[in-house]
Protein backbone atom coordinates (compact mmCIF):
# COMPACT_ATOMS: atom_id res chain seq x y z
CA UNK A 1 0.00 0.00 0.00
CA UNK A 2 1.84 2.98 -1.23
CA UNK A 3 0.00 5.04 1.17
CA UNK A 4 -0.28 3.73 4.24
CA UNK A 5 0.56 5.99 6.98
CA UNK A 6 1.41 4.96 10.49
CA UNK A 7 0.06 8.21 11.72
CA UNK A 8 -3.35 8.23 10.54
CA UNK A 9 -3.86 5.01 13.02
CA UNK A 10 -1.58 5.80 15.99
CA UNK A 11 -0.40 9.40 15.16
CA UNK A 12 -2.22 12.92 16.86
CA UNK A 13 -0.09 16.13 16.73
CA UNK A 14 -1.36 18.97 19.28
CA UNK A 15 -0.43 22.66 18.00
CA UNK A 16 0.74 25.34 21.15
CA UNK A 17 -3.10 26.01 21.17
CA UNK A 18 -4.69 22.66 21.32
CA UNK A 19 -6.04 21.92 17.77
CA UNK A 20 -4.99 18.91 17.07
CA UNK A 21 -4.56 17.14 13.27
CA UNK A 22 -2.96 13.64 12.86
CA UNK A 23 0.56 15.15 12.28
CA UNK A 24 2.57 17.95 12.02
CA UNK A 25 2.80 18.00 8.26
CA UNK A 26 -1.22 17.72 8.40
CA UNK A 27 -3.23 20.18 6.56
CA UNK A 28 -6.68 19.35 8.50
CA UNK A 29 -7.64 20.00 12.14
CA UNK A 30 -9.38 17.13 13.62
CA UNK A 31 -12.62 16.64 14.87
CA UNK A 32 -15.33 14.98 17.01
CA UNK A 33 -17.90 12.04 15.68
CA UNK A 34 -20.50 15.26 15.78
CA UNK A 35 -17.81 17.23 13.61
CA UNK A 36 -17.14 19.64 16.53
CA UNK A 37 -12.90 20.90 16.04
CA UNK A 38 -11.20 18.95 18.80
CA UNK A 39 -9.09 20.58 21.68
CA UNK A 40 -6.48 19.14 24.04
CA UNK A 41 -8.81 21.36 26.52
CA UNK A 42 -11.78 19.69 25.65
CA UNK A 43 -11.83 16.19 24.13
CA UNK A 44 -8.94 13.74 25.31
CA UNK A 45 -7.21 11.90 22.36
CA UNK A 46 -9.39 9.16 21.75
CA UNK A 47 -12.37 11.32 20.78
CA UNK A 48 -9.93 13.24 18.59
CA UNK A 49 -8.31 10.36 16.43
CA UNK A 50 -12.21 8.28 15.97
CA UNK A 51 -13.64 11.64 14.80
CA UNK A 52 -15.04 12.16 11.29
CA UNK A 53 -12.28 13.38 9.73
CA UNK A 54 -10.04 11.13 11.20
CA UNK A 55 -11.89 8.12 9.93
CA UNK A 56 -12.20 9.98 6.52
CA UNK A 57 -8.51 10.41 6.47
CA UNK A 58 -7.96 7.19 7.82
CA UNK A 59 -10.20 5.65 5.11
CA UNK A 60 -8.75 6.90 1.84
CA UNK A 61 -5.17 6.43 2.70
CA UNK A 62 -6.02 2.69 3.20
CA UNK A 63 -7.71 2.48 -0.10
CA UNK A 64 -4.80 4.10 -1.85
CA UNK A 65 -6.54 7.66 -2.36
CA UNK A 66 -4.19 10.63 -1.54
CA UNK A 67 -6.18 12.89 1.01
CA UNK A 68 -5.71 16.61 0.42
CA UNK A 69 -4.59 16.50 4.47
CA UNK A 70 -1.59 15.01 3.17
CA UNK A 71 -0.55 16.88 0.81
CA UNK A 72 2.91 18.14 2.16
CA UNK A 73 4.07 14.01 2.22
CA UNK A 74 2.93 13.53 -1.51
CA UNK A 75 4.55 16.70 -3.00
CA UNK A 76 7.67 15.83 -0.79
CA UNK A 77 7.45 12.16 -2.39
CA UNK A 78 7.05 13.39 -5.92
CA UNK A 79 9.92 15.19 -5.27
CA UNK A 80 11.45 11.91 -4.60
CA UNK A 81 12.30 13.12 -0.58
CA UNK A 82 11.81 10.68 1.93
CA UNK A 83 8.41 12.32 3.31
CA UNK A 84 7.21 12.59 6.60
CA UNK A 85 5.03 9.44 6.46
CA UNK A 86 7.96 7.44 4.80
CA UNK A 87 10.22 8.46 7.77
CA UNK A 88 7.50 8.06 10.79
CA UNK A 89 6.89 4.53 8.89
CA UNK A 90 10.49 3.23 8.22
CA UNK A 91 10.85 4.49 12.48
CA UNK A 92 7.80 2.59 13.50
CA UNK A 93 9.55 -0.44 12.13
CA UNK A 94 12.85 0.16 13.35
CA UNK A 95 11.65 0.52 16.98
CA UNK A 96 8.00 -1.81 17.66
CA UNK A 97 8.92 -4.05 14.18
CA UNK A 98 6.49 -4.36 11.06
CA UNK A 99 3.99 -5.98 12.71
CA UNK A 100 3.07 -2.73 14.46
CA UNK A 101 3.24 -0.89 11.30
CA UNK A 102 0.75 -2.96 9.90
CA UNK A 103 -1.42 -3.03 12.62
CA UNK A 104 -4.78 -1.45 12.13
CA UNK A 105 -5.75 -0.86 15.75
CA UNK A 106 -6.62 3.25 16.59
CA UNK A 107 -4.68 4.00 19.55
CA UNK A 108 -3.15 7.37 20.49
CA UNK A 109 0.45 6.08 20.57
CA UNK A 110 2.12 8.70 18.93
CA UNK A 111 1.73 11.92 19.84
CA UNK A 112 3.31 15.60 19.21
CA UNK A 113 2.47 18.00 22.06
CA UNK A 114 3.16 21.62 21.32
CA UNK A 115 3.17 22.99 25.33
CA UNK A 116 2.07 26.52 24.18
CA UNK A 117 4.75 29.25 22.77
CA UNK A 118 7.07 29.75 26.00
CA UNK A 119 10.45 30.49 24.09
CA UNK A 120 13.79 32.41 24.64
CA UNK A 121 14.42 33.31 21.03
CA UNK A 122 12.75 34.80 17.50
CA UNK A 123 14.17 33.01 14.70
CA UNK A 124 13.60 34.38 11.78
CA UNK A 125 11.70 31.16 10.61
CA UNK A 126 9.02 31.53 13.07
CA UNK A 127 6.47 34.13 14.66
CA UNK A 128 4.53 34.50 17.55
CA UNK A 129 2.34 31.74 16.89
CA UNK A 130 5.17 29.45 18.08
CA UNK A 131 7.62 31.97 20.12
CA UNK A 132 6.90 34.75 23.03
CA UNK A 133 9.84 36.47 22.33
CA UNK A 134 8.32 37.31 18.71
CA UNK A 135 4.90 38.92 19.97
CA UNK A 136 6.55 42.37 20.28
CA UNK A 137 8.32 42.65 16.82
CA UNK A 138 5.46 40.92 14.83
CA UNK A 139 2.69 43.42 15.77
CA UNK A 140 5.68 46.13 15.30
CA UNK A 141 6.06 44.78 11.31
CA UNK A 142 2.69 43.48 10.31
CA UNK A 143 0.29 46.22 12.09
CA UNK A 144 2.49 49.12 11.39
CA UNK A 145 0.21 50.66 9.08
CA UNK A 146 -2.80 49.69 11.16
CA UNK A 147 -5.09 52.84 11.76
CA UNK A 148 -7.28 50.66 14.18
CA UNK A 149 -6.99 51.89 17.50
CA UNK A 150 -8.08 48.51 19.00
CA UNK A 151 -5.65 46.77 16.91
CA UNK A 152 -3.18 46.19 19.54
CA UNK A 153 -6.09 45.03 21.86
CA UNK A 154 -7.50 42.40 19.39
CA UNK A 155 -3.34 41.38 18.82
CA UNK A 156 -3.39 40.36 21.97
CA UNK A 157 -6.38 38.31 21.72
CA UNK A 158 -4.79 36.33 19.21
CA UNK A 159 -2.00 35.74 20.74
CA UNK A 160 -3.43 34.37 23.74
CA UNK A 161 -5.50 31.80 21.66
CA UNK A 162 -1.59 30.89 20.34
CA UNK A 163 -0.07 30.61 23.60
CA UNK A 164 -2.63 28.50 23.92
CA UNK A 165 -3.91 27.14 27.74
CA UNK A 166 -1.24 25.48 29.66
CA UNK A 167 -1.32 26.93 33.09
CA UNK A 168 -0.42 23.76 35.65
CA UNK A 169 -4.68 23.46 36.73
CA UNK A 170 -5.38 23.12 32.67
CA UNK A 171 -7.38 20.56 31.53
CA UNK A 172 -4.81 19.65 28.83
CA UNK A 173 -1.89 18.64 31.27
CA UNK A 174 -5.15 15.89 33.03
CA UNK A 175 -5.69 14.88 28.97
CA UNK A 176 -1.74 13.99 28.82
CA UNK A 177 -1.74 12.17 31.74
CA UNK A 178 -4.38 9.66 31.62
CA UNK A 179 -2.93 9.09 27.99
CA UNK A 180 0.51 7.79 29.71
CA UNK A 181 -0.23 3.91 29.15
CA UNK A 182 -0.95 4.39 25.57
CA UNK A 183 1.46 6.12 24.80
CA UNK A 184 4.97 4.61 22.81
CA UNK A 185 6.36 7.82 21.51
CA UNK A 186 5.78 11.46 22.18
CA UNK A 187 7.31 14.57 20.57
CA UNK A 188 7.94 17.19 22.77
CA UNK A 189 7.87 20.83 20.60
CA UNK A 190 7.09 24.34 21.83
CA UNK A 191 8.25 27.39 22.01
CA UNK A 192 11.07 25.70 23.75
CA UNK A 193 10.20 22.55 25.11
CA UNK A 194 13.11 22.67 27.55
CA UNK A 195 11.77 25.79 29.22
CA UNK A 196 8.23 24.16 30.04
CA UNK A 197 8.89 23.06 33.90
CA UNK A 198 5.15 21.25 33.99
CA UNK A 199 6.57 18.95 31.45
CA UNK A 200 9.27 17.47 33.33
CA UNK A 201 6.56 16.56 36.18
CA UNK A 202 4.23 14.35 33.72
CA UNK A 203 7.87 12.87 32.90
CA UNK A 204 8.58 11.88 36.34
CA UNK A 205 4.78 10.53 36.53
CA UNK A 206 5.51 8.03 33.54
CA UNK A 207 8.65 6.90 35.23
CA UNK A 208 6.30 6.18 38.96
CA UNK A 209 3.94 4.55 36.95
CA UNK A 210 6.37 2.22 35.23
CA UNK A 211 5.56 3.27 31.78
CA UNK A 212 8.81 5.35 30.55
CA UNK A 213 11.15 2.28 30.01
CA UNK A 214 8.75 1.47 27.37
CA UNK A 215 8.26 4.78 25.95
CA UNK A 216 10.17 7.16 22.97
CA UNK A 217 10.92 10.70 23.89
CA UNK A 218 11.73 13.07 21.16
CA UNK A 219 12.57 16.62 21.83
CA UNK A 220 13.29 19.47 19.16
CA UNK A 221 14.95 22.44 21.20
CA UNK A 222 17.01 25.22 20.18
CA UNK A 223 20.12 24.13 21.76
CA UNK A 224 20.50 27.15 24.43
CA UNK A 225 18.92 25.39 27.36
CA UNK A 226 21.16 22.48 29.04
CA UNK A 227 19.95 21.33 32.61
CA UNK A 228 21.97 18.26 34.25
CA UNK A 229 18.50 17.68 36.03
CA UNK A 230 16.46 17.52 33.06
CA UNK A 231 18.97 15.12 31.94
CA UNK A 232 18.42 12.80 34.83
CA UNK A 233 14.57 12.39 34.21
CA UNK A 234 15.72 11.72 30.49
CA UNK A 235 17.73 8.09 31.43
CA UNK A 236 14.74 6.72 32.45
CA UNK A 237 13.23 6.30 29.09
CA UNK A 238 13.62 3.77 26.62
CA UNK A 239 15.38 5.96 24.06
CA UNK A 240 15.48 9.42 23.51
CA UNK A 241 15.94 11.76 20.85
CA UNK A 242 17.13 14.58 20.72
CA UNK A 243 17.02 17.18 17.96
CA UNK A 244 18.84 20.52 17.63
CA UNK A 245 17.54 23.05 15.90
CA UNK A 246 20.44 24.20 14.17
CA UNK A 247 20.40 26.03 10.15
CA UNK A 248 23.74 27.48 10.16
CA UNK A 249 27.19 28.38 11.95
CA UNK A 250 28.66 31.16 13.34
CA UNK A 251 27.40 34.60 12.52
CA UNK A 252 24.79 32.82 10.28
CA UNK A 253 23.42 30.85 12.83
CA UNK A 254 22.91 34.51 15.25
CA UNK A 255 21.30 36.12 12.49
CA UNK A 256 18.47 33.15 11.67
CA UNK A 257 18.33 32.09 15.51
CA UNK A 258 18.29 35.97 17.41
CA UNK A 259 19.26 36.56 19.88
CA UNK A 260 21.33 33.18 20.77
CA UNK A 261 24.79 32.97 20.59
CA UNK A 262 26.90 31.04 18.46
CA UNK A 263 29.59 30.38 21.46
CA UNK A 264 26.93 29.45 24.25
CA UNK A 265 25.12 26.66 21.67
CA UNK A 266 28.47 25.65 20.43
CA UNK A 267 29.28 24.65 23.88
CA UNK A 268 26.19 22.66 24.73
CA UNK A 269 25.81 20.89 21.45
CA UNK A 270 29.41 19.54 22.99
CA UNK A 271 27.50 18.73 26.01
CA UNK A 272 24.55 17.10 24.02
CA UNK A 273 26.86 15.03 22.04
CA UNK A 274 28.51 13.65 25.39
CA UNK A 275 25.27 12.05 26.52
CA UNK A 276 24.80 9.90 23.50
CA UNK A 277 25.05 6.75 24.62
CA UNK A 278 22.36 3.26 23.74
CA UNK A 279 19.42 5.71 25.34
CA UNK A 280 20.06 9.21 24.28
CA UNK A 281 20.89 10.08 20.33
CA UNK A 282 21.30 13.55 19.64
CA UNK A 283 21.35 15.01 16.21
CA UNK A 284 20.86 18.40 14.58
CA UNK A 285 17.64 19.78 12.71
CA UNK A 286 18.51 21.75 9.58
CA UNK A 287 15.24 23.62 8.61
CA UNK A 288 16.39 24.46 4.67
CA UNK A 289 14.77 28.00 3.95
CA UNK A 290 15.61 30.32 1.37
CA UNK A 291 17.98 31.99 3.68
CA UNK A 292 20.45 28.64 4.58
CA UNK A 293 19.90 26.87 1.37
CA UNK A 294 23.25 28.72 -0.12
CA UNK A 295 24.97 27.61 2.89
CA UNK A 296 23.85 24.15 3.54
CA UNK A 297 27.28 22.60 2.91
CA UNK A 298 28.63 24.72 5.24
CA UNK A 299 26.58 23.95 7.77
CA UNK A 300 26.39 20.25 7.06
CA UNK A 301 30.62 19.95 6.44
CA UNK A 302 30.67 21.25 10.16
CA UNK A 303 28.28 19.02 11.76
CA UNK A 304 30.27 16.19 9.80
CA UNK A 305 33.66 17.67 11.24
CA UNK A 306 31.92 17.68 15.22
CA UNK A 307 30.48 14.06 14.52
CA UNK A 308 27.11 15.56 15.07
CA UNK A 309 24.44 13.85 12.62
CA UNK A 310 21.61 15.78 11.04
CA UNK A 311 18.26 15.29 9.40
CA UNK A 312 17.02 17.92 6.86
CA UNK A 313 13.61 19.46 7.36
CA UNK A 314 12.15 21.63 4.51
CA UNK A 315 9.84 24.39 4.87
CA UNK A 316 6.80 24.74 3.28
CA UNK A 317 5.94 28.35 5.06
CA UNK A 318 5.74 30.76 5.11
CA UNK A 319 5.83 31.31 0.88
CA UNK A 320 8.24 33.76 1.41
CA UNK A 321 11.29 31.87 3.16
CA UNK A 322 10.39 28.25 1.01
CA UNK A 323 13.16 27.66 -1.83
CA UNK A 324 10.47 26.75 -4.13
CA UNK A 325 9.45 30.44 -4.18
CA UNK A 326 13.35 31.41 -5.41
CA UNK A 327 13.45 33.83 -8.86
CA UNK A 328 14.39 30.85 -11.44
CA UNK A 329 17.20 32.77 -12.62
CA UNK A 330 18.27 32.46 -9.12
CA UNK A 331 17.13 29.08 -8.22
CA UNK A 332 19.28 28.04 -11.91
CA UNK A 333 22.91 29.93 -10.15
CA UNK A 334 21.96 27.78 -6.66
CA UNK A 335 21.63 24.80 -9.07
CA UNK A 336 24.92 25.49 -11.21
CA UNK A 337 26.72 27.05 -7.82
CA UNK A 338 26.55 23.17 -6.46
CA UNK A 339 27.34 21.38 -9.63
CA UNK A 340 30.87 21.16 -8.74
CA UNK A 341 29.91 21.03 -5.22
CA UNK A 342 28.25 17.62 -5.17
CA UNK A 343 30.42 16.21 -7.73
CA UNK A 344 33.87 16.34 -4.53
CA UNK A 345 31.51 15.65 -2.14
CA UNK A 346 32.44 11.83 -1.22
CA UNK A 347 29.55 11.35 1.67
CA UNK A 348 26.97 9.92 -0.05
CA UNK A 349 24.39 10.91 2.98
CA UNK A 350 25.43 14.52 2.62
CA UNK A 351 25.45 14.83 -1.23
CA UNK A 352 21.73 12.48 -1.34
CA UNK A 353 20.85 15.34 1.48
CA UNK A 354 21.88 18.48 -0.72
CA UNK A 355 20.71 16.80 -3.98
CA UNK A 356 17.07 16.01 -2.42
CA UNK A 357 17.36 19.49 -1.56
CA UNK A 358 17.64 20.89 -4.88
CA UNK A 359 15.48 18.74 -6.71
CA UNK A 360 12.37 19.85 -4.33
CA UNK A 361 13.73 23.64 -4.85
CA UNK A 362 13.55 22.53 -8.20
CA UNK A 363 9.76 21.15 -8.90
CA UNK A 364 8.02 23.81 -9.01
CA UNK A 365 7.85 27.30 -10.69
CA UNK A 366 8.06 30.12 -8.32
CA UNK A 367 5.67 32.38 -6.94
CA UNK A 368 7.04 36.02 -8.02
CA UNK A 369 5.14 37.16 -5.36
CA UNK A 370 6.82 35.58 -2.53
CA UNK A 371 9.68 36.25 -3.89
CA UNK A 372 9.47 40.06 -3.80
CA UNK A 373 8.05 39.09 -0.15
CA UNK A 374 11.14 37.43 0.77
CA UNK A 375 13.08 40.74 0.31
CA UNK A 376 10.59 43.07 1.93
CA UNK A 377 10.26 41.12 5.03
CA UNK A 378 13.95 40.71 5.63
CA UNK A 379 14.84 44.34 5.08
CA UNK A 380 11.80 45.03 7.45
CA UNK A 381 13.32 42.69 10.04
CA UNK A 382 16.92 43.75 10.17
CA UNK A 383 15.96 47.21 10.28
CA UNK A 384 14.19 46.28 13.70
CA UNK A 385 16.65 44.09 14.52
CA UNK A 386 19.81 46.04 13.45
CA UNK A 387 21.17 43.28 11.54
CA UNK A 388 22.38 42.96 8.01
CA UNK A 389 21.48 40.32 5.90
CA UNK A 390 23.57 41.37 3.04
CA UNK A 391 26.37 41.92 5.59
CA UNK A 392 25.83 37.89 6.92
CA UNK A 393 25.22 36.46 4.06
CA UNK A 394 27.53 38.01 1.40
CA UNK A 395 28.15 35.62 -0.97
CA UNK A 396 24.14 34.41 -1.37
CA UNK A 397 23.65 38.42 -1.76
CA UNK A 398 26.67 38.68 -4.87
CA UNK A 399 24.74 35.85 -6.39
CA UNK A 400 21.69 37.76 -6.21
CA UNK A 401 22.71 41.01 -7.24
CA UNK A 402 24.67 39.05 -10.36
CA UNK A 403 20.87 38.08 -11.34
CA UNK A 404 20.05 41.52 -11.27
CA UNK A 405 17.92 41.35 -8.18
CA UNK A 406 19.83 43.43 -6.05
CA UNK A 407 19.33 43.38 -2.18
CA UNK A 408 17.70 46.75 -1.20
C1 LIG B 1 8.77 25.54 16.23
S1 LIG B 1 10.21 24.73 16.78
C2 LIG B 1 9.90 24.34 18.46
C3 LIG B 1 11.01 23.63 19.17
C4 LIG B 1 12.23 24.46 19.51
N1 LIG B 1 11.91 25.76 19.93
C5 LIG B 1 13.20 24.47 18.37
O1 LIG B 1 13.40 25.53 17.75
O2 LIG B 1 13.75 23.42 18.08
C6 LIG B 1 10.15 23.12 16.03
C7 LIG B 1 10.99 22.98 14.77
O3 LIG B 1 10.36 23.71 13.73
C8 LIG B 1 11.36 24.41 13.00
N2 LIG B 1 10.70 25.55 12.39
C9 LIG B 1 10.58 26.82 12.83
N3 LIG B 1 9.88 27.57 11.94
C10 LIG B 1 9.56 26.73 10.91
C11 LIG B 1 8.85 26.88 9.69
N4 LIG B 1 8.34 28.05 9.33
N5 LIG B 1 8.70 25.80 8.91
C12 LIG B 1 9.23 24.60 9.25
N6 LIG B 1 9.90 24.39 10.39
C13 LIG B 1 10.07 25.44 11.21
C14 LIG B 1 12.39 24.75 14.04
O4 LIG B 1 13.65 25.03 13.47
C15 LIG B 1 12.40 23.50 14.88
O5 LIG B 1 13.30 22.57 14.36
S1 LIG C 1 0.61 10.92 5.15
FE1 LIG C 1 1.98 12.56 5.88
S2 LIG C 1 0.64 14.27 6.34
FE2 LIG C 1 -0.64 12.42 6.23
S3 LIG C 1 -0.77 11.73 8.33
FE3 LIG C 1 0.87 10.62 7.36
S4 LIG C 1 2.72 11.80 7.83
FE4 LIG C 1 0.96 13.10 8.23
S1 LIG D 1 13.52 28.47 19.11
FE1 LIG D 1 11.90 27.27 18.16
S2 LIG D 1 9.98 28.15 18.91
FE2 LIG D 1 11.61 29.57 19.45
S3 LIG D 1 11.57 31.02 17.80
FE3 LIG D 1 13.04 29.48 17.25
S4 LIG D 1 11.95 27.95 16.03
FE4 LIG D 1 10.45 29.24 17.08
Amino acid sequence: MTTHCINVFKGLRYTNSGEVAFCCKSELWLDDKDGNQCKIYTHDFNEALNGKLATEIRNDLENGIKHANCKKCWDEEAAGLPSKRILDNDRAVEYWGQAYLDDKTVEPAIVELNLGTLCNLKCRICGPWSSSRWVEEHFAITQRNNPNPNAKKDYMIQVKDWQGNYEDDSPAWDHIEKSLPHLKQIDIYGGEPFLVEKQWEILKRSIELGYSKNQILHFNTNATQFNPSHIEILKHFKKVLISLSIDGIGKRFEYQRHPAKWDLVENNIRKFLSLQDDNINVVACVTVNTLNVYYLEETLTHFRQIGLGYYINILHGPPHYNIKNISKDIKRDITKYYTPILARITDPYMRERIQHVLDFMNTNESDGRSWNEFFVNTKLKDSYRKENFKETFPEFCKLIDGCSHEFP
